[in-house]
């Protein structure tokens, strides 16, 4: 007898966080002013360029599909992107245009995951990696890792965690929740590992752009048979548009291609044409001060979350989170968020989303916020704690 949903339901984890920002709702309906911190995408509007070029593309009323793996003059667009910010050669035909990396994580998955094949993720890591992974009956392998290794996963980590069923692994750097980023020679190390053993490396820098202490180097670099995930949803300030994109091993684009074409026909028109007007010189000025901005939140933020008794074990380089280390304060992150939204009217997220590692000992502020309500938010906490 069928039995319904499918059994990989039951492995389905809602997001914790959906919970807090629901009352977080509830409460400013009740007229509370509440800060939030939970978020995890940009404050900032659209670029106005992108908006100008999405309006003219709408208003020509010629809005079709496009070819599954995305507008031509688009694609090689970010293949130029790649040359210009990291100098490293990238043919337009391994450039696939998504909805969002989220797209690009399903597309990869449906491709390589084989029923009961085993992959390596970060635990804390993206809640919904694990989910893309057992939507294709794969195997999702949390590593723990911790300030050890910066929150990151090393080449003994893989080592220890291989065995036959072993396929491959996603990391993403800078990495969500922690913000901590992969050290190049690691990745070089980490790569070869995954190629000596036949497996696939997968690496998501949806957050690149968004990093602040050192210039970023694209794992591209560290070999042609890579897949790397990127999206507009973070740098380019364009969650709502729902694009992304990927670049993949030549020898997967006519699969990513076929799949595209039958599980969405094409991502959308006027948000490609949008994103045409992203990588112009008028927008990367506009994103570049915000990268800026972000960071100033970050430097005002980190030291001021240490004064009240947090700890920040990891250096976060990058993205727009602090993965606060809150066991000197509270035995319990959940509780003790629920507890911050209702008596303090500041909301952040919880350990529990992003893994079971020392889930509870642990909280993620997004400083997608200006630096007048951080410090509002810093106040309320310093109340909040006594
Ligand atoms: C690490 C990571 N990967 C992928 C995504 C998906 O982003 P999008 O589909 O908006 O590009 C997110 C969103 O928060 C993320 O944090």
């Amino acid at each position: 007898m069928p039995s319904f949903p499918a059994p990989r339901l039951a492995e389905i984890a809602p997001f914790h966080v959906m919970e807090l920002m629901a009352r977080a709702k509830a409460l400013e309906a009740e007229g509370r002013d509440i800060i939030h911190m939970e978020v995890g995408e940009p404050d900032f509007p659209t670029p106005e360029p992108v908006i100008s070029a999405a309006r003219a593309c709408i208003e020509s009323g010629r809005v079709f599909y496009t070819p599954a793996l995305g507008l031509p003059e688009l694609r090689a667009a970010i293949a130029a992107f790649y040359a210009v910010r990291y100098g490293v050669d990238v043919a337009a035909e391994r450039v696939v245009v998504t909805a969002g990396a989220s797209a690009a994580l399903l597309l990869t998955f449906a491709c390589l995951a084989a029923p009961g094949s085993e992959w390596l993720l970060t635990d804390p890591g993206y809640p919904c990696n694990r989910h893309f992974i057992r939507c294709f009956e794969g195997v999702p392998v949390p590593i723990p890792v911790g300030p050890e290794s910066n929150f990151q996963p090393t080449v003994a980590h893989l080592s220890a965690h291989w065995n036959i069923r072993s396929a491959g692994a996603l990391f993403a750097s800078p990495a969500n929740p922690t913000g901590t980023v992969l050290d190049g020679e690691e990745l070089r190390a980490i790569a070869e590992f995954i190629r000596q053993n036949q497996g696939q490396l997968i690496i998501d820098e949806i957050y690149h752009g968004l990093s602040y202490d050192r210039p970023e180097q694209t794992a591209l670099h560290c070999g042609d048979d890579i897949f790397v995930v990127q999206s507009f949803s973070k740098y380019f300030n364009m969650t709502g548009w729902r694009l992304g994109w990927m670049v993949v091993p030549e020898r997967f684009a006519r699969d990513i291609e076929k799949l595209a074409q039958n599980l969405y026909i094409s991502p959308s028109l006027p948000a490609q044409r949008a994103a045409l007007a992203a990588f112009t010189p008028a927008t990367i000025d506009i994103l570049e001060a915000r990268r800026a901005e972000f960071r100033r939140r970050r430097d005002f933020l980190a030291p001021a979350l240490e004064n009240l008794g947090f700890r920040i074990a990891a250096r976060p380089e990058g993205a727009f989170y602090l993965y606060v280390d809150c066991r000197n304060l509270t035995a319990d992150s959940e509780a003790f968020a629920h507890a911050l939204l209702e008596s303090a009217g500041v909301a952040v997220t919880p350990g529990i989303d992003f893994g079971s590692h020392a889930a509870r000992q642990h909280l993620r502020f997004a400083y997608t916020t200006g630096v007048e309500r951080l410090a509002e938010a810093v106040e309320r906490i310093r109340h909040f704690l006594g």
